[in-house]
């Protein structure tokens, strides 16, 4: 069994000198656990998986295989994001997956929120294990855990989900950042030379835009999500907001409203801004956001988004709602 624990005299990596000294450690590390062996990731663009990539890339190049499943639930730009830094610019070897036409049909009707989160973990298994299966010759797996996984699971990142493959594939694991916290793997990410939207991104569910596309998921307003949510980044960011706001998103719940347009009567989708602070998630408050930044993207997303009639800001702080809304 591989080191699981933290040793007292671990420093905590906070400096480009320390993430660069870990990097060079870690090459080493997984050369010599790989040697000339082929190496299988799940990448889904997030902080981890990102860095285990980069981090791979640098130590074994081509002998590591990306698998980026787009399950539809993406944001705005994401899949792309993950083709031009990793395909593109770093000359990964990355199999890219649009599945989203099997998730979306797989999910149509379904409007309980359990029952959603485990029809897109379980396709993602599936969609992953198909892609192993088509490969031949990998003997290992690398997963982006982390050590709050260790401390707080058992271990397996459970949005992860590559934990449930099935037991014949018996894959050794390469978990290089198993011992490190957020920062340090935010940290070793700029160290590598990942782009700072990928490095600083805010916490995404690994249901993606499922749980905030609330209730039974429709394609239009799936795409209302996703456009209202890309609006609202472009102006948090333009507002300097994004350093300040811990996690911030729409949703769109699967209701209507009334509505004029053009003099005459709408009946469209309502969008709700939910914007939080927090340190560890499990309480949150509500930022003040300047009224003049709210009222520029009630106007951008009322003006930019098909289908939408109302934009709302939710002031509810956690507890009692929970951050997000389902
Ligand atoms: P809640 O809604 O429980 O969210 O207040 C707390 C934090 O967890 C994130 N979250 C998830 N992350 N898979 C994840 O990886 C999930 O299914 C999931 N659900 C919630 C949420 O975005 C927030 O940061």
């Amino acid at each position: 069994m591989e080191n699981n624990m933290r040793s007292a005299d671990m420093k905590r990596i906070n400096t480009p000198e320390l993430a660069q000294a870990f990097i060079d450690e870690q090459v080493n590390a997984v050369r010599a656990q790989v040697g000339d062996k082929k190496v299988l990731l799940a990448l889904s663009g997030g902080v981890d998986s990102s860095v285990v990539a980069a981090l791979l890339i640098k130590a074994i190049g081509k002998q590591l295989v990306c698998v980026h499943v787009n399950h539809g639930l993406m944001r705005k730009g994401e899949s792309e994001q993950v083709i031009e830094v990793f395909q593109n610019q770093m000359d990964a070897n990355l199999i890219y997956v649009d599945a989203t036409d099997r998730f979306l049909d797989l999910l149509a009707g379904v409007d309980e929120p359990e029952r959603k989160r485990k029809i897109i973990g379980g396709e993602f298994i599936k969609v992953f294990e198909e892609e192993a299966r088509k490969l031949k010759g990998i003997d290992f797996l690398a997963q982006g855990t982390i050590y709050p996984d260790i401390l707080e699971s058992d271990g397996v990142k459970a949005h992860h989900n590559v934990g449930g493959l099935p037991d014949d594939f018996d894959f050794q694991l390469v978990e290089p950042v198993r011992l490190l916290f957020k920062d340090e793997v935010r940290c070793v990410g700029h160290a590598l030379g990942l782009p700072a939207s990928m490095v600083e991104r805010q916490p995404f569910p690994g249901p993606g835009l499922g749980v905030r596309c609330l209730g039974a998921i429709t394609r239009d307003r799936l795409a209302a999500l996703r456009e209202s949510d890309a609006i609202l980044r472009e102006e948090f960011d333009a507002a300097g907001l994004a350093e300040r706001v811990w996690q911030f998103f729409t949703v769109v719940p699967d209701f209507r409203s009334t509505g004029v347009r053009d003099g005459k009567r709408a009946f469209d989708w309502p969008v709700i801004i939910r914007a939080v602070n927090t340190v560890d998630a499990m309480t949150a408050t509500v930022p003040e956001i300047d009224w003049p930044v709210l009222k520029k993207i009630t106007q951008r997303i009322l003006a930019e988004v098909p289908g939408v009639c109302r934009v709302l800001y939710d002031l509810t702080p956690k507890p009692v709602g929970t951050i997000e809304w389902e």
